[in-house]
């Protein structure tokens, strides 16, 4: 069997339409635009890079980005003065505190200080413990778009058997709440977990997010499985050749080894194109829902949990 791709590019594409429509609609029967808050401290290259993204993003969807970009050494207490006052903006609709942040700051305070209802990343211990108790909350993102793809590809996930490697807080737990939520039965399997080959090929549903290159061989998906490859890493690629400094070229791969799951599983995600552009298309998502909810208005349908 050869898989069908699960094009994540004009899924999100798709997506972002819609949230463009709904905030067409929202600014034309309310007069309220939803509003973006990055804050984004220190220099670090890949976070610059999701930034610029994230801000450009918002503002073609018709909604107003703001940008916070802070020293490096910026110090706790001025972080957390920035929160409090776009807590208290009423312009500001979600807040998103880009991580990592440098080692003198503590992640877990920052994120606990964001208004829960403006927590578009679903990181705060509320949204978490909502989440987890099946109420109503923030979802973060990736997991949210991963859902949004199975339920697409499948329709109704109910009974069947998935399997989350890794068991991060921003992907892999809320992962498994999402597909125990959708009335999967869930593993989450991570590095101690004993004889993983076997348990992913009893999964119906892999979804990888343990951040090791090709780490999954297609020896170990189940014939018909659906693959969610969450991983985004960099690894060297000399058959590309060298760059001008002499350097050899790099290419991007996920956790699964695509090539050899590709022939086993029903359905993949590719990376680049799977999961990677369905983050900022959720986050763009969160942000309208905040703002509905802010408003106490109808929320957007197909765009939560
Ligand atoms: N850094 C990498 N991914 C994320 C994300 O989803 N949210 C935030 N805030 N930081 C990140």
């Amino acid at each position: 069997m050869v898989a069908q791709v699960i094009d994540g590019k004009a899924f999100a594409a798709k997506v972002r339409a819609q949230v463009a429509d709904q905030v067409a609609k929202l600014k034309e029967q309310s007069g309220i635009t939803p509003g973006l808050a990055v804050v984004l401290v220190g220099e670090d290259p890949a976070s610059q890079v999701y930034v610029r993204s994230k801000g450009k993003q918002t503002v073609e969807v018709g909604m107003n980005s703001y940008e916070h970009k802070l020293e490096v050494d910026t110090s706790q207490a001025d972080l957390l003065a920035l929160i409090d006052q776009l807590n208290a903006d009423p312009a500001v609709h979600g807040i998103l505190v880009q991580l990592p942040l440098p080692k003198h700051l503590n992640e877990d305070l920052v994120i606990n200080a964001i208004d829960p209802a403006k927590d578009v990343d679903g990181f705060h211990i509320s949204n978490v413990g909502l989440l987890g108790t099946g109420q109503k909350s923030m979802v973060p993102c990736t997991p949210l778009g991963c859902l949004m793809m199975l339920r697409d590809h499948h329709g109704s996930l109910s009974g069947m058997d998935a399997v989350v490697i890794g068991r991060s807080n921003i992907v892999g737990k809320p992962m498994a709440q999402l597909l125990l939520g959708d009335s999967c039965t869930v593993t989450i399997a991570h590095s101690r977990t004993k004889d993983l080959p076997d348990v992913v090929r009893r999964a119906d549903i892999v979804v990888a997010a343990v951040g090791r290159a090709e780490m999954v061989p297609g020896a170990w998906i189940k014939p018909g499985a659906t693959v969610i490859d969450v991983g985004i890493n960099r690894i060297d690629a000399p058959e590309k050749g060298t760059n001008e400094d002499g350097s050899v070229k790099t290419r991007l791969v996920g956790d699964v080894d695509y090539a050899s799951a590709a022939q086993t599983a029903g359905a993949i995600t590719p990376v680049p194109g799977g999961v990677g552009p369905m983050t900022i298309a959720c986050l763009l998502a969160n942000t309208l829902t905040a703002c509905c909810r802010a408003n106490k208005l109808p929320e957007p349908k197909g765009l939560t949990a």
